[in-house]
């Protein structure tokens, strides 16, 4: 029987939310802490803020039993044995991590601390930040033996967080002291004995009793920076996969048949290796630009992660040159969009390569219908409704009429479109496609010019233009 953990998670964004479902679901007690009052109120009555799956079950099965939702971090500092932090570490004028939401909330929890606690850093810091916690909490006058600062980082994707968290790759746990190795471990413990799973879990995943998530201790610092590494890392995948698609796309080879070959490699591994319109979100952008500046500041090189944002930034520009090569002038012209979000499967359009492509096109003069299976309403609040900009709620709305068909994120609704349909519902059978989902040759069959990245067919810009094929 494994031990119930009070638990005070301080945030309920993706990470905070996520955390406080998860944990509440392997059994332990949660108090999730924000301090915006609206957003409290919709939690407490059953609302989910965000579109991520298995979230709704699981805050719905756990609420007002398991999980408690306040505004007084006090309180819920007192009532807890962990409180881990997951407020938001935006990106600061210069690139570094700006870390005042972590100083404010590890100022506030000390102000409570009255026996032993745990500090855990969840959000994604720069390495010392563990220590400046450390400073904080003791300036507020509490003594060092009635607390530890850890690193818990989450390897957490959009839109499958619930299952990355229950069937974690690893769990990673950073802590310089063994009392507070021992609770987070206890912490974890009901899916790294496999009684989680033995319970029967209604989150499919990879983990079972037979396979349990390897837990890793480290010192607080490597756990910090395996944190950023690994995002800088996977990011650094995603550029150079993209300039290879550039260079199949220059010699008529498909980047898809390169990046299989690539990925047979136990060494390299299949996954990341997808060509597209570049990498968005709240962590790539950021984390690369932060690891960057930690670099900087402890004296290292790292020019190489500048050039993973330039080629980043290029590969934008160079799907839209794609699209210009396919309709010559932009004035006027009607272009559906499938596509808002960051990456399909999520409602999240922070530095959404989609969004960047969509006002360029407005920029140019163009005529957008836009049509994203959960992030419309997000994105009306950056590019509002205009005569210019419509938002549809169908895929084939978006596509009705249209000079060409522009595809920017890679739901699995997209792939699965009818190809008949869609040719007689556009104006002209043009499809520019981001994010590789169509197979070319096919597209080519039901009719379609079809430009995609990286791959033979009418993707070379100056040949596109005037239609002929370049393999
Ligand atoms: C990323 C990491 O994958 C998580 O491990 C990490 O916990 C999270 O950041 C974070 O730090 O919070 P996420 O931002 O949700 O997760 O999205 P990813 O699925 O990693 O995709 C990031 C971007 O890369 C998307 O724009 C996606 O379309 C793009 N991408 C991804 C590619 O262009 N090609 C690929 O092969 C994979």
């Amino acid at each position: 029987m494994h031990q119930q953990i009070s638990i005070a998670v301080v945030g309920s964004g993706y990470v905070g939310l996520v955390a406080t479902a998860c944990f509440a679901e392997i059994g332990h007690r949660v108090i999730c802490v924000d301090n915006d009052e609206a957003k409290l109120r919709t939690l407490e009555a059953g609302g989910v803020p965000i579109h991520e799956e298995y979230l709704p079950e699981l805050l719905s099965r756990h609420r007002g039993h398991s999980i408690e939702f306040t505004s007084d971090l006090r309180a819920a500092t007192r009532a807890a044995q962990a409180v881990f932090i997951a407020v938001g570490t935006p990106q600061s004028r210069t690139g570094s991590a700006d870390l005042s939401y972590v100083d404010a909330v590890a100022s506030e929890i000390a102000r409570s601390i009255d026996e032993y606690k745990i500090i855990v850093e969840k959000s994604t810091v720069p390495v010392y930040t563990n220590e400046w916690v450390r400073r904080v909490v003791e300036r507020n006058g509490v003594p060092r033996e009635l607390f530890d600062v850890a690193s818990n980082p989450e390897f957490l994707r959009e839109g499958t967080a619930v299952a990355d968290f229950i069937h974690a790759d690893r769990i990673v746990i950073g802590t310089d002291s063994d009392r507070a190795a021992d609770l987070l471990r206890r912490i974890y413990e009901p899916l790294t004995s496999g009684a989680y799973y033995r319970s029967g879990t209604t989150v499919p995943g990879c983990c079972s009793d037979a396979n349990r998530p390897p837990l890793l201790q480290t010192s607080t610092k490597a756990a910090e920076i395996i944190k950023h590494a690994s995002n800088a890392f996977l990011a650094t995948k995603i550029s150079f996969i993209n300039v290879v698609a550039n260079i199949c796309e220059a010699a008529g080879a498909d980047i898809e048949e390169v990046a299989r070959g690539m990925g047979m490699d136990t060494r390299i591994g299949p996954k990341f290796l997808r060509a597209g319109v570049g990498y968005g979100g709240s962590c790539f952008p950021k984390d690369v630009a932060a690891f960057r500046h930690v670099a900087e500041q402890l004296g290292v090189d790292f020019g190489l992660l500048k050039e993973v944002e330039k080629v980043n930034e290029e590969q934008k520009r160079r799907f839209f040159q794609k699209v210009r090569s396919a309709l010559w002038t932009f004035r006027g012209k009607k272009i559906g969009v499938l596509g808002l979000a960051f990456k399909g499967g999520t409602d999240d359009i922070r530095e959404s390569p989609a969004l960047d492509v969509v006002r360029q096109l407005l920029h140019e003069g163009s005529i957008i219908t836009a049509y994203d299976p959960a992030a419309t309403e997000r994105a009306k609040e950056v590019i509002p409704p205009a005569q210019n900009m419509r938002y549809v709620d169908d895929p084939y709305a978006a596509a009705q009429d249209a000079d060409a068909l522009v595809i920017l994120n890679e739901w699995q609704e997209f792939a699965e479109l009818d190809l008949k349909r869609l040719h007689y519902t556009l104006r002209y059978p043009i499809v520019i496609d981001g994010r590789n989902l169509f197979d070319p040759a096919k597209m080519t069959e039901h009719g379609f010019t079809y430009l995609s990245v990286g791959r033979p067919g009418l993707s070379h810009t100056r040949d596109a233009a005037v239609g002929q094929r370049v393999t």
